[in-house]
């Protein structure tokens, strides 16, 4: 393992403009946030008017975590490493430097798995002698509650959606010992694992919560690779689970009894990049936030941005459609990637990996790839557009008094910041009493006061005076028109860091509490608190219940947590919860994707009509049906009888 420590000096920007809020010469002035390259004399010193505007300077210790993190990142040079304390009751094995074409190596895998958040930049695993881990795991089937007993301290079964246990498909073959030499055979030894800790790493997602029962993890190295992979496991009919960094929340990543695993961690080069038009073209197991920081230091940023970032590879972020932080701003993944590279299940190489911005030959057939969820083919290779980098960046954490604020907030910011508002991230109470209470070094910037909502905004411009004269702006109007009850502005990266460490950190902090019910949800504006509010009185003192998400979006995050897994929760939450989005025409997967979780729930959200042709498509492209099974369609549309 890389040393972790994050040094202060190994960083571009300078020490002297992280002044803490308290040395700010005055509570009375109007902060102006201090971007990188601003100084402190850039603060506005205009007197705050009468009623309700004191706020935005609140008292605030200093956080102690160190400042370059998710700020850092946006604004500065990163240093490569970093380290923080446990967040859960896991190992510290190690970390990666950041570097282009520096993911993961092959001997690496398994230390590096199960990265926590991106701030941190550290990494994490799971430690096999753990007699626990997490919240109480949830097992699918016999053999994984076998092949857990063997390594973890894994306790339990249900899984919320999947409470059935899933039957293994009969039609798949049993791994043995002539398909392990055949895959040492193309993969060498160091790219076939079967070490028993190494592969229980794999077989068990980020919540802890799915758990598979396989055998064997190959790393492949190269697109010609996982094509005689994919190839020999069709003709043997061995199914096979893609994972990329295995950071999903829906149980897509890990397999749900014996299936081979693909894990592309060792396919990380960065092929090219076009710094004129700003187009990354890498291999699909490119950690995301190694090519934040390429692209960062080409002047560019990655059009997403997740709490996950330090783990997720961008081919698992192609093959889930990730949202994120910046998806307000960039919009979806099907706008941003330009072409792939892919692996279909029989093996064959389909090269779409075109870098064109415009090109109307035919179906694009790179959007089936683009959350499909590895049930189509394995993504190999991806080009992707960059957007400029702005020098720019302010963050504000605001509170509101109501949920109708909070909408009108919404819509004043998009009117009054326009092109600058680069995020809008909401929560309830409920998160930041999580966050603050299992989150380590980080502070509610705010005085505790009863507050029922926190805004994050945050605006990335190209004029410094201009973006941040606008963002005091608006939000002294907010104030005034009583959209906003409270609120700062950071003053540094150190706060805006903390700011950010409080949003992105919600899941980290729920998983700690024990049981996590996790739904995502796309409902009308307008709507989506009401969901938040019917399920505490449904689960009454039973469950806390927390709402947050990406408003901007119209995306909540609906985290139902308890200390430990219950069908009498269960039966509260389901299907009351997919009945209310289908009611509200919302979908019950606004970004995570359906993974195992919601295979069988998929018609919430889309018509018999459109299932029955997404089973064609998938018939079509996998007829033996060897990539990840069980997952993202309903069983029953995929059985023979039904007509391709
Ligand atoms: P994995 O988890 O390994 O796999 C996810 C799915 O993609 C699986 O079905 C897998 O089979 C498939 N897959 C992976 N790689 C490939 C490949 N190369 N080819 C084909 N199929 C493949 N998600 C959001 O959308 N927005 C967020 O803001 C967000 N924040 C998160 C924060 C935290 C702390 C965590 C733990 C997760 C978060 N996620 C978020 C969920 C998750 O990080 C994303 O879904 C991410 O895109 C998954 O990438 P991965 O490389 O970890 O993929
Ligand atoms: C988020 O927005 O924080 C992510 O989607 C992860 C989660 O909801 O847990
Ligand atoms: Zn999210």
């Amino acid at each position: 393992p890389l040393p972790v420590k994050r040094e202060v000096a190994s960083c571009s920007c300078k020490p002297s403009l992280l002044t803490p809020v308290s040395e700010f010469p005055s509570r009375m002035a109007l902060p102006s946030l201090l971007s990188h390259s601003r100084t402190r004399s850039s603060v506005l010193r205009e007197p705050l008017r009468q009623g309700g505007l004191r706020a935005l300077l609140a008292p605030w210790d200093p956080p102690s975590v160190h400042p370059h993190d998710r700020a850092a990142e946006r604004a500065c040079t990163p240093p490569s490493t970093g380290s923080s304390p446990p967040p859960l009751d896991w190992t510290r094995l190690g970390s990666r430097t950041i570097s282009s074409g520096a993911g993961m190596s092959l001997t690496q895998y398994g230390l590096t798995n199960h990265t926590l958040t991106s701030q941190r930049r550290s990494y994490w695993t799971l430690c096999p002698q753990h007699s626990s881990f997490g919240p109480p795991a949830e097992i699918a089937t016999k053999e994984a509650q076998h092949s857990v007993d063997d390594s973890f301290g894994v306790q339990q079964r249900t899984f919320g959606s999947a409470a059935e246990p899933i039957q293994r498909n009969p039609d798949y073959s049993v791994l043995n010992s002539d398909d392990v030499s055949y895959f040492k055979s193309i993969l060498g030894d160091n790219g076939v694992v079967q070490d028993k800790d190494r592969v229980a790493v794999a077989n068990v997602d980020w919540m802890g919560k799915y758990k598979g029962a396989s055998q064997l993890l190959l790393l492949p190295k190269s697109t010609n690779e996982v094509s005689k992979v994919l190839a020999y496991c069709d003709s043997r009919r061995l199914a096979v689970v893609p994972q990329g960094g295995n950071t999903g929340l829906v149980g897509g990543s890990v397999p749900v009894h014996d299936e081979v695993i693909v894990n592309l961690g060792g396919m990380d080069k960065i092929i090219s990049f076009d710094n004129v038009n700003g187009i990354l073209t890498c291999e699909a197991g490119c950690v995301l936030e190694n090519l934040s920081t390429f692209v960062e230091n080409e002047g560019f940023i990655m059009p997403l941005d997740l709490g996950a970032k330090g783990s997720c590879q961008i081919g698992g972020n192609i093959s889930t459609n990730a949202g994120g932080l910046r998806f307000i701003r960039y919009g979806s993944l099907h706008g941003n990637v330009l072409g792939l590279e892919v692996v279909l299940a029989n093996g064959t190489v389909l090269d779409m990996l075109t870098t064109l911005r415009k090109d109307n030959t035919g179906y694009d057939l790179k959007h089936l790839f683009v959350g499909s969820e590895g049930s189509l083919g394995i993504v190999t290779k991806v080009s992707i557009l960059t957007p400029a980098k702005l020098p720019s960046t302010n963050v504000a954490f605001l509170s509101c008094n109501d949920y109708m604020s909070c909408q009108k907030l919404l819509l004043a910011a998009r009117r009054s910041l326009g092109e600058i508002l680069s995020a809008f991230e909401f929560m309830d109470r409920q998160c930041i009493d999580l966050a603050m209470t299992h989150l380590e070094g980080v502070h509610n910037p705010l005085p505790v006061s009863p507050y029922k909502f926190y805004v994050l905004i945050e605006t990335t411009g190209s004029d410094e005076s201009y973006d941040k004269a606008k963002l005091e702006a608006f939000l002294l109007r907010s104030m005034e028109d009583g959209l906003v009850a409270d609120g700062v502005i950071a003053q540094d990266i150190s706060q805006a860091s903390n700011f950010w460490r409080i949003r992105e950190g919600i899941s980290e902090a729920s998983v700690k509490v024990g049981a996590v019910y996790k739904y995502d949800l796309s409902i009308p504006v307008e709507k989506l608190y009401d969901i938040v509010e019917e399920m505490r009185s449904r689960v009454g003192d039973t469950a806390e219940v927390l709402g947050y998400g990406h408003l901007g979006d119209g995306n909540l995050h609906l985290n139902i947590l308890s200390s430990k897994y219950s069908d009498n929760i269960l039966a509260q939450i389901e299907p009351f919860v997919y009945e209310w989005t289908a009611g509200h025409r919302g979908s019950i997967s606004a970004e995570h994707g359906l993974g195992l979780m919601k295979a069988e729930k998929i018609h919430y959200s889309k018509s018999p009509e459109a299932v029955q042709l997404m089973a064609s498509i998938k018939k079509l492209m996998d007829p033996n049906s060897i990539l990840n099974p069980y997952k993202v369609l309903p069983q029953s549309a995929l059985s023979p009888e039904q007509g391709s």
